[in-house]
């Protein structure tokens, strides 16, 4: 990592239109709800965020619409001293995703319409390269389209820049692309439909690890939810537990903000099972507050957790 430094973030932002209610409602009902408010959101987005969040000097790499909700998303950025390479287009809107919580369980559902982040290009990639070989670490996932994904992670790849490939929302994959991936992140769901194998705990969690080394993966480090991660190599195995800081109010985001707290502490050298566990701790105080982005607790505050656990 000589010379590099900092967290590169491709994907996509949202403006997260977020309705809480007991259930959502079936074809043909209407519903009332508790709740509405409009966050900030994109996995992408809120990766980035909470690398920033976290302490790490981040650079996101989007594409927003000229309408307020990208506005929105540039103004936040410059409040989290973020650097951020997004055109702004005017011919596709900023991304917007409807999120339906439960209240009581915390527990989502989500709808995304990517919108301009949709059209990313590897042309449009290939133009940002500089600012990914130079990061020490470089993360996507598959809310943009795959093909930008492949040519990110090709470019960190090749210069040396430890790359992270967080694969949500599930989407078909070539097996080519976990020979990219240095960590590949998927939660139970997606380590399910990648390998065949169902994950359910940390044992078919680690057959599933066992799989994705095979397919080409440097580490899988899988999310279970409320049983924590596990990250798994070939020389080593280890569960994370999570980290219960208080009641679950929403855990939208919470994948998010494991990757980018897990991507942040690499970046500043810390080793794989150490970035782990402060993902984890950012991961845990992230659901006890409502919001995707806006759950993402700040350094000082996940250091305290750590210190305290
Ligand atoms: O992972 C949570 C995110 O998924 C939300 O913020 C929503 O925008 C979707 O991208």
């Amino acid at each position: 990592m000589a010379g590099k430094s900092g967290v590169c973030v491709l994907g996509i932002y949202n403006a997260d239109l977020i309705f809480k209610a007991d259930r959502q409602p079936i074809m043909g009902e209407t519903l009332l709800g508790s709740s509405f408010e409009i966050g900030a959101g994109g996995k992408g987005s809120n990766q980035a965020v909470s690398a920033a969040r976290s302490g790490a000097k981040v650079t996101f790499i989007s594409k927003l619409g000229k309408d307020n909700f990208g506005d929105a998303a540039l103004a936040m950025y410059a409040r989290e001293g973020m650097t951020v390479l997004a055109e702004q287009v005017t011919d596709n809107s900023t991304g917007a995703a409807y999120i339906f919580v439960q209240n009581g369980t915390g527990s989502n559902a989500i709808i995304v319409v990517p919108g301009a982040a949709g059209t990313i290009t590897p042309a449009d990639v290939e133009r940002h390269a500089g600012a990914i070989r130079n990061a020490a670490v470089f993360v996507t996932q598959l809310e943009q389209p795959i093909p930008a994904a492949i040519r990110a992670l090709e470019i960190a790849k090749a210069a040396g820049t430890t790359t992270i490939l967080n694969t949500a929302p599930a989407a078909p994959l070539d097996d080519a692309i976990f020979g990219l991936c240095d960590y590949v992140t998927p939660n139970e769901s997606e380590a399910t439909g990648i390998t065949g194998v169902a994950v359910t705990d940390v044992a078919t969690a680690r057959k599933a690890g066992d799989v994705l080394l095979k397919k080409g993966a440097g580490a899988a480090l899988i999310t279970l939810g409320g049983q924590g991660a596990l990250l798994h190599t070939a020389s080593a195995s280890v569960h994370i537990p999570v980290f219960s800081v208080g009641k679950v109010v929403d855990t939208t985001g919470a994948g998010d903000a494991f990757n980018g707290g897990f991507a942040a502490a690499l970046s500043r050298g810390e080793k794989p099972e150490a970035a782990a566990r402060f993902g984890a701790a950012v991961a845990g105080i992230s659901v006890t507050r409502p919001g995707a982005a806006a759950s993402v607790p700040r350094l000082e505050e996940t250091r305290a957790l750590l210190a305290r656990s």
